[in-house]
């Protein structure tokens, strides 16, 4: 259980991290899969604190395989988290990452998880959204289109998000796009910010 497209992104998202997270922060991730970017975040940020999740059914796996690699001074034991079900891990936390998730999850799964994230986010905190997103519509490239095929092709609930579309979502729940971010292999790094913050809500 190695995922290579997370050994291609995770230098190019970790440049973006490094700049966007406060010090010290503490960071929710959903749908860590491999736990490949929690283990290489954590090695490479000094005082991050990072909590990695995943569906239940996946929990164990992921255990398994964080415990293969070494344990960097922050990473946290992981947590099971199904976006669609309360309640979440306890935060405040400074940031929430997801990659490659929403083109993955069903559509009601990607508005539970701007509306978990705006619930546990500190005020001001972050969100960070890292995959293949088109654009009003139009893709950014004949892969991500061939992709967003695939995917609906195998299953209905799945395809590639509109940007757009999650901005305008998120914006519902107090998230406010910061950044769009342009990343390798026609990927994107859309970053909002909790611009209510939990204790307002
Ligand atoms: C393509 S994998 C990406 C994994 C990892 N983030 C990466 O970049 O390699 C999609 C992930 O979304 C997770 N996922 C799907 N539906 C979910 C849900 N409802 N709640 C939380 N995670 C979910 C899956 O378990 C899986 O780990």
């Amino acid at each position: 259980m190695f995922s290579p497209a997370c050994e291609r992104n995770k230098g190019p998202i970790l440049g973006m991290l490094s700049r966007w997270l406060p010090p010290q922060a503490s960071v929710l991730e959903v749908g860590s899969g491999t736990g490949q970017h929690a283990q290489h975040f954590c090695a490479s940020i000094d005082g991050l604190r990072w909590q990695p999740t995943e569906l239940p059914s996946n929990i164990e796996l992921l255990r398994f395989l964080l415990l293969q690699a070494p344990q960097p001074e922050g990473l946290l034991e992981p947590l099971a988290l199904d976006v669609r079900v309360q309640p979440w891990p306890k935060g405040p936390f400074e940031a929430v990452f997801s990659a490659n998730t929403a083109h993955i999850m069903p559509w009601e799964a990607v508005l539970a998880l701007l509306a978990g994230a705006a619930g546990v986010l500190a005020p001001e905190g972050l969100l960070f959204l890292y995959g293949p997103f088109s654009e009003g519509g139009v893709h950014s490239a004949a892969s991500n289109a061939a992709f967003d095929a695939e995917l609906r092709a195998r299953d209905p609930s799945m395809g590639v998000r509109d940007a757009q579309v999650i901005q305008a979502e998120a914006a519902r729940v107090g998230l406010s796009l910061s950044e769009r971010l342009d990343l390798p292999a026609n990927n994107q790094l859309l970053i909002f910010r909790n611009g209510v913050g939990m204790l307002e809500r």
